[in-house]
Order: structure tokens, then sequence, then C-alpha cells
């Protein structure tokens, strides 16, 4: 029986061209077909961006759509058909890239490839190159410890709000991804909890568009922007 192929779910940093490991180029170098995710309505991806210098010409590149829903079943169909195609290349023989943003297991639609696959094509090889996420990349931009001594840091998303941030107690730092919408809730809630003075949030890191924010409460008057996230301490 011919040998299934590999794939590689490869995380290319956040944005700053520069933060790619040594390890993601390599790999893209080998890929036959690299996989990405982009929304239904709009088929452009940064990661590739970031990755396209590395591609070969010979290289198939291709766009999986997700529907930006929360409906699960249609959410569940999606993944499930993107594995499908993502195993049909797998059964082929070919060295398949998955590239996602930051790193591939955090926050990262490889995840639901990781779990689907189990289910579509249970013997498939896999290995996961972790990449920068960022928050690291934004600790690292603000020269900001994110954690030391014996301090905990909790890592969570802003997407519903403050509700998160409400049901710690003993965490002294925090990273709170999607902080876009509900940022007056947010806010609150660190407040609340001791950590808003200590607040910074980054837009863009490491792109052009770059924007700190060193009051929180600034969030509150500009236009939601999805790639926005808060490092707060108390
Ligand atoms: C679906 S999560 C992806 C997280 C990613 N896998 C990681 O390792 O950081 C998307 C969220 O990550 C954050 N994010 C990703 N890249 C960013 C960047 N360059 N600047 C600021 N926030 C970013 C934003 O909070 C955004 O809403």
């Amino acid at each position: 029986m011919e040998k299934t192929g590999k794939l590689y779910g490869v995380g290319v940093g956040p944005g700053d061209p520069e933060l790619i490991t040594v390890k993601a180029v390599r790999v893209i170098k080998e890929a036959d077909i690299i996989f990405t995710a982009a929304s239904s309505k709009n088929s452009y991806s940064l990661a590739v961006e970031i990755a396209g210098p590395y591609i070969s010409p010979s290289t198939k590149i291709h766009i999986l759509g997700f529907p930006m829903t929360k409906e699960e079943p249609l959410v569940e169909k999606a993944w499930m058909d993107n594995t499908k195609e993502i195993a049909l290349a797998l059964k082929k023989g070919l060295t398949v890239v998955f590239l996602t943003l930051g790193d591939p297991i955090t926050y990262s639609t490889f995840g639901y490839i990781l779990k689907k696959m189990k289910h579509v094509l249970p013997t498939a090889r896999i290995e996961t190159i972790p990449g920068i996420t960022s928050f690291h990349a934004a600790s690292a931009r603000l020269n900001r410890i994110l954690v030391e001594g014996e301090e905990s840091l909790l890592v969570t998303s802003g997407a519903f709000g403050g509700s998160q941030i409400r049901n710690i107690k003993q965490v002294e730092n925090i990273a709170i991804v999607k902080a876009y919408k509900n940022i007056k809730d947010i806010n609150a809630a660190l407040k609340e909890a001791g950590m808003h003075k200590k607040g910074v949030a980054v837009s863009h890191c490491g792109r052009k568009k770059e924007k700190i924010f060193d009051n929180l409460d600034d969030l509150e008057t500009r236009a939601p922007d999805y790639w926005t996230l808060i490092l707060a301490a108390k």
C-alpha cells in the first residue's frame, strides 16, 4: 500500500515577517501543497503573505473557506469538508503544510483540523511546528515582562467581554486575545480585578498598521479592530 504523506501545522508568527522560525521556513520550502484558512468572504491570507518568500513556485496554495458564523452545524460541516480535502492530499503521499498565524495550537484553525483528522484519517502523520504567539510578540515589542517569579499568567479570549476575567482570582498577569468587541465590559472587569492601570493594548503587532494603546479606555472610542490584544497585570 502507498505510504500516506505528512501534515505539518506550521505557525508563521504574528505578523512581523522576521518572526518565523528556521524550522517553519524549511518545512514551507519542502511542501507540495499549502493549505490555509480564510473567511469565506475574503480569500486573502496574511499567513501566506508571510510565508511567501519561502514558497517554491511549484507548490500549490489552497485557501480553505470557513464561515464567519457561530452556528455550530455550519462550522462543523465546513471543518469536516476542509479536513477531507487535506486528507485527500495526504492519501496522494504529498507533504502538506497547513499555515496559521502565530502559534498553530493557540486559538488557531489548525485545532479544528487536528480534531477532525482523528476521524477522517486516523493514521495521518502529523507534526506541529510552533510559532511565536501574538501575546509573546506584543510583550517583547513593549519590553514588558509577561510573567515572572512564582506569578501566573492567564491567556484568555475577550470575545464575550469580561466574563472570563471575572472568573479569576489569583492571577497576576493576563493576556486577552480577540479584544475588539465588548471593550467596555473588558475594561470594567479589568478595573474590578485591579488590572486596568497596568493594562496596554497592541493592534497589528509587528505590522505597518501597528498601534499601541497605553490607556485601555482609548479602545472604547475607536472602531473595533479584530487584530487587537490586551496585556494587563495587578
Ligand atoms: C484566532 S486568534 C489567533 C492567535 C494566534 N494563533 C496566536 O498564536 O497568537 C486571533 C487573535 O490573536 C490576536 N492577534 C494575532 N495576531 C496579532 C497581532 N499581530 N497583533 C495583535 N493581536 C494579534 C488578536 O487578539 C486576534 O483577535
